[in-house]
């Protein structure tokens, strides 16, 4: 399968670490690049591709598609867009007649295989090459097939989802700190709880998240004494702000 990645930034770049483990033909368009193990490529070679992936700022979705398309004949590649916006209508409406086009909401994890993606098709899209996104997604972590109007609830808690970790891990060392650790001392354990979470979430996938609390947070002991305090604080309240103003932030930023 031939893939092209349009736009090499934060995200472009980590999908394409992700897909190198593969035996896809990858190529890419950038404007200050492409990594040197991955084929440099041009609009004109760009559109011969099977999948072309657009990770570029929403705002220039558009001038994307249509210099992609200005080489081509409909219907095309597969275009599957990252962007936040716009949407599987107005995407359609930047391509040609009978267009296969798609959306999707990775996250940087993708880069060492662990991006979550939810993925939306438009009308266009066949089943083989629903089956094609599919694998796309599972090469880099695990795709799951969504309604397109379930995107932007994927963008607030899974797209943005690895900097929520990254700074409850700041939390984490700043508390630590606190209570008389040095700040790298803090900031090792911080990172280890994480990483040491993750690994055994992967160890015992199957294993609800309540037992593995269960597990470290004894009745009356001193990790439910932290846990009650948080409730008593409304930490779900606080998660859950935090994402509707994503979300609320993804509604509004077409142009940005
Ligand atoms: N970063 C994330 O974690 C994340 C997660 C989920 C979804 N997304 C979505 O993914 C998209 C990319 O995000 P990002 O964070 O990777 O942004 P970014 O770092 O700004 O990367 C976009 C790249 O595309 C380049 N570009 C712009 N126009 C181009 C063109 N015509 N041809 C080739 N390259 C072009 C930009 O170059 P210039 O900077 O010179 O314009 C930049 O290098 C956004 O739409 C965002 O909503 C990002």
């Amino acid at each position: 399968m031939k893939l092209c990645v349009i736009g090499v930034g934060r995200l472009g770049s980590a999908l394409l670490q992700g897909w190198k483990k593969t035996d896809w033909a990858l190529s890419a368009l950038g404007k200050h690049g492409v990594p040197r193990e991955v084929k440099e490529v041009t609009f004109k070679e760009a559109i011969q591709a099977d999948i072309v992936v657009v990770a570029v700022k929403p705002k220039d979705v558009a001038s994307v598609l249509q210099e992609l398309f200005a080489h081509g004949q409909s219907p095309g590649p597969l275009i599957v867009s990252v962007a936040v916006q716009p949407d599987l209508q107005t995407l359609q409406a930047h391509a040609p007649q009978g267009a296969a086009v798609a959306r999707a909401m990775p996250n940087i994890a993708c880069a060492v295989g662990k991006s979550v993606t939810a993925y939306a098709c438009g009308r266009h899209v066949s089943s083989r090459q629903q089956i094609q996104l599919q694998a796309l997604w599972d090469a880099c972590g695990q795709g799951i097939l969504v309604e397109e109007n379930q995107l932007a609830a994927a963008t607030a808690l899974s797209g943005c989802g690895p900097a929520y970790a990254f700074r409850f891990i700041q939390s984490l060392t700043r508390a630590g700190e606190q209570m008389g650790l040095e700040k790298t001392q803090s900031e090792q354990m911080a990172r280890g709880i994480l990483q040491g979470a993750a690994g055994l979430l992967e160890k015992e996938p199957e294993k609800p998240l309540v037992q593995w609390i269960d597990q470290v947070a004894t009745p009356g002991g001193t990790t439910e004494a932290a846990l009650k305090k948080w409730g008593e604080l409304e930490f779900d309240r606080v998660v859950l702000e935090g994402l509707a103003a994503a979300y609320m932030k993804n509604k509004t930023r077409g142009q940005k």
